[in-house]
Order: structure tokens, then sequence, then C-alpha cells
């Protein structure tokens, strides 16, 4: 009897990374028309609109008529803003290209889900974009996270402070019960019994809370949908058991009405075969919050990495992508937590009466500038000097291989710009970067200083040639000391401020 080909199967004979099918379909290494995008700092890097640049590139390339976008990480905790037709949302769990009618975007098995705040999300587009084109698949295996984790998150706050600079999304909380295998997955949420299991769930926090003299129902967890619609951070009770079984039915109904759920698997491989569908990785946060590699223990809970797609889709590895962008702001860094980097601006606030630095009054005008507050809660981020060693240690260990640059218009002509370009130990010793909060205390910033130019000349340049002299250099001697190049930058807050240098 002849054997039934299957195409799918996954030979170990010829070469155990790859199926035999998909290597005769494309005969190069890496998979054509795909690209990550990933952050190298400390997340803000604004990937969303390098994402949004991609999606119109590969469109604009005859040979491509879909192009998948892939959260493989993160949760809610990230936020990016996209535009197309003078429509500007703030997204914080659906991929950046739902707005464009040619892509499939894919929340994946490596991403934090919360199922109301995932509804909200989807209304708050289709009020303000229109109705979405069936493009969004959920993972079945995305973890789940509800208010029971965000609950365990203030927890935790009181327990230690290295657990208060979280989001309070619930995203720690959700991986580390993915890693104790305590913690629930999308699917659990779909299944006929997901009230009893949750129920059961709801039933064991409030013990936990009580040994804590806490009650769970009185917990305050973050509150998407007033939020959205205050305009301004607002939190509510988890509620009852009741109260929260009803609220996860509600979202659970519009996620089984939608069908938005989806096996991946599947999806990827065929994907993967297409030949005219472009693969994008949205990476959220950025290298310097990476779990094991970021700023510990003020990181985010996950491989933010191009190394994370792997298990955040199950399917993909890194060595099949053509393109692994990692975005960074040109002329400085910002964060939000409660890290203090060597390289940051202690700013006083703006109601303070005393005369500021040189640095302070710098670090002032790049936040207004370049409007550094958080997406949501609007909180000022914190301004540090570009820091050299670190970037380079979170290139060196994303996966990246080229780089694109936002801000070029956060400069002006008469401040000179400090860039961290080496540490020193105590003793004026240089000192390599290393990862985890403990490994910067004491270090010692040596600056080097070169000359700023005018940002807002910037905008209205086309070409890299014709961009300020003293911007080139400084692209220039980036290039020079982090030994990748840059392909791209950002002049503007607009669509149209994005000069390529190469075709990228
Ligand atoms: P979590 O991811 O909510 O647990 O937060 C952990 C740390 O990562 C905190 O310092 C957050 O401020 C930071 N963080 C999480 N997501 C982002 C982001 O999208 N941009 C910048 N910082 C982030």
């Amino acid at each position: 009897m002849r054997k039934r080909k299957n195409n799918l199967s996954f030979s170990t004979s010829i070469n155990p990374r790859r199926p035999q099918s998909f290597k005769k379909l494309f005969s190069a290494k890496t998979r054509p028309l795909t690209a990550a995008i990933v952050g190298i700092a400390l997340g803000d890097e604004g990937k969303g609109r390098i994402v949004d640049n991609k999606i119109q590139t590969f469109l604009n390339n005859k040979k491509v008529k879909k192009v998948a976008i892939v959260r493989f990480q993160g949760g809610n905790n990230a936020g990016h803003t996209v535009e197309k037709d003078n429509i500007k949302l703030a997204l914080h769990l659906i991929p950046s290209g739902v707005l464009y009618k040619e892509t499939i975007n894919i929340v994946d098995r490596g991403v934090v889900v919360h199922p109301e705040d995932l509804v909200t999300e989807i209304n708050y587009v289709e009020e303000n974009a229109g109705k979405l084109d069936n493009n969004l698949f959920l993972s079945e295996e995305a973890i789940l996270c509800t208010d029971l984790e965000r609950a365990e998150e203030s927890l935790n706050r009181m327990k230690s402070p290295a657990a208060k600079g979280g989001t309070g999304r619930g995203i720690g909380p959700a991986y580390a019960h993915h890693y104790d295998r305590l913690g629930l997955k999308l699917y659990h949420l779909l299944a006929k019994d997901w009230e009893s299991t949750l129920f059961e769930k709801y039933k064991l926090y409030k013990k936990i809370f009580s040994t804590f003299g806490l009650k769970l129902e009185e917990t305050v967890v973050p509150d998407y949908l007033q939020t959205l619609e205050n305009k301004k951070a607002a939190s509510r009770e988890v509620g009852k058991e009741e109260v929260f079984l009803e609220r996860l039915k509600k979202a659970r109904e519009v996620i089984l009405k939608r069908k938005l759920f989806r096996n991946t698997f599947p999806l990827h491989e065929s994907i993967y075969k297409s030949r005219d569908t472009a693969v994008i990785f949205e990476g959220a946060q950025a290298a310097g919050l990476d779990a094991w590699l970021g700023t510990y223990p003020d990181v985010t809970s996950s491989n933010t990495s191009a190394f994370g797609i792997r298990e955040g889709t199950g399917f993909w590895l890194p060595e099949d992508i053509e393109k692994i962008y990692g975005v960074f702001k040109i002329p400085y860094t910002s964060s939000v937590g409660s890290r203090i980097m060597p390289t940051h601006i202690n700013t006083p606030n703006a109601s303070g009466k005393k005369r500021m630095t040189k640095d302070q009054a710098w670090a002032t005008w790049v936040r207004e500038d370049a409007h550094e507050y958080g997406t949501t809660t609007g909180r000022p981020r914190d301004i540090n000097f570009l820091d050299l060693p670190m970037l380079s240690y979170n290139i060196r260990m994303s996966g990246v291989n080229m780089l694109i640059g936002t801000h070029l218009d956060t400069a002006n002509p008469t401040d000179k710009i400090k860039v961290c370009s080496q540490y020193l130990d105590k003793r004026g010793k240089r000192k390599s970067y290393q990862p985890g909060l403990r490994n910067l205390t004491g270090v010692k910033p040596k600056y080097v200083e070169l000359s700023g130019w005018d940002g807002k000349e910037c905008r209205e340049v086309k070409n890299k040639k014709d961009l300020p002299e003293n911007a080139k250099r400084f692209l220039g001697f980036l290039e020079d000391k982090l030994g990748y190049p840059i392909v791209a930058v950002t002049t503007g807050p607009s669509r149209e401020n994005f000069i390529s240098f190469r075709k990228s």
C-alpha cells in the first residue's frame, strides 16, 4: 500500500530543525518575507510605528498579499500607538496590524490575555476605526489572566518592594503560574466546565487573602474600561464571586461568538508555506526588561527578545527570520518603573523652586518635547542619557541584526547630547554592563558629548544625505560604537516622519 504523503510531518532524518517539505519550498536558510521588531532599551521605543511601517513596506511588495502580525510575549502591560487614515489608536494587546484589511493578527501562546480587557480593547478599536475584519486570532493556549492575578500582584507589592514596579496588569503572577503549573490557559475559560474551574480558583484566592487579613472582593485592580471612558487611570474592586464570574462570562461569550480563538499551530504552518504571506513578529517591552537579562528585579516576566519567539509561538525560530530589527531612541532612553539606571537624570518635579542643572533642564525639555508620559496612565517617564554599554549588551543578547532609531527630532542645536560610552567602577576602572540592578549599583558612567542639531528640521527631510550634519555625525558615532547598521530613523510624530536609509 502506498504511504500517504504527509507534507507537514516533521521529518527528523533530513533536518531536525525544519520539516522536509518546508525545506523544499524555500532554499534560503531563513523564511523569506519575515521580520521581527524588538525593543533594545527599556520599553516605549516606538516599536508600534516601526511595525506599521513594515506592514506598509510588505504590502507595497507585489509578491505580498497578506501580512501576519504576531504578538509572542507580554500582555496588556504594553502600550503602542498606531495611526492610519488619521485614526490614532492606543493599543495594548491587539497587534498593530489590526487597522489593515490585508493582515492576520495573532495573539499567540506566549501572551498573557485578560479576557475582559481584550473585549474592551476590541470595542474601543471598533468604535474608533470600524468593524474588525475577522483578522484577529487568539491562541487557545495563551496564558489566562483574570482579576485574581491582578489582586495577587497587589498582594505581592505588600510582601516585597521587589514587586512594586509592575503595571498592576497581573503579568508577573500570570507568568509565574505558568512556571509553577498552577496557572490557567485560555482553553480553560473556553471549556464547558469553566465556571467551576474559575470558581475554585476564586475560593482558593479568597482563602489566601484571608490569611493575610485581607478581603479579596475588596482588593482594588486596574479598570481598563473606566480608564478609557475617563481618559485617566481608573480602578475597581475584584468583587464577590458572582460579580467576578459574571464579568468573565460576558467576555467569554464574545470570544466564543466571534470565534476569536484558534489552535495557532496549523495557522503558523500554513502561513509558513504561503509564498505571498509576510510575517512580522511584534515585540513588546524590551531587552532591558527581559525577565532573565534585564534590570532584575524590576523587569517584566517574559523573554522579550527575538529568542522569545520560539516559546511564544511554539513554531518559529529566530533563525527563520530574515530581519531582526532592534529599536531604540536615538538621543536618550526613557524608563518606567522603580529602576534607577546609572545614566538616570534626576529631574525635580515641575513645581520645584530649585534652579535646575543643565542636565535636569535638558531632561525636562526632552520629556515635554517627546511627550514622555505613559500611554494610558499619563505617568511621566524617567529620562536617562543614552547608555551604550547597556545597548551593546542588549543588542548582542537579543538576536538583533540591524537597528532602527526613533526620535531623531528630539534634539536642538544649542544643547550638546551626553552619551555614556563606558562604565567605570568605584576605582575608576572600566566595567562591563551586566544584567541585573545589583550589577549596576555604584557604576559610574563615563560620558562623551556630541553636538546637537535642529530636530524639527529633520521632519521635512526625506533622505539621509539631507539630514543636519550633526545628526548624521551622531548616527555614524552610534553605528561605530554599537557595531550594527542603523537602517531607518523616525523624525517626528506622524507616519511620514520616517526615513529609510536603505532597502530595509
Ligand atoms: P509588569 O510587566 O507589569 O510586571 O511590569 C514590570 C516592569 O516592566 C515595570 O517596571 C514596568 O513599568 C515595566 N514595563 C512593563 N511593560 C512596559 C512597557 O510596555 N514599557 C515600559 N515599561 C514597561
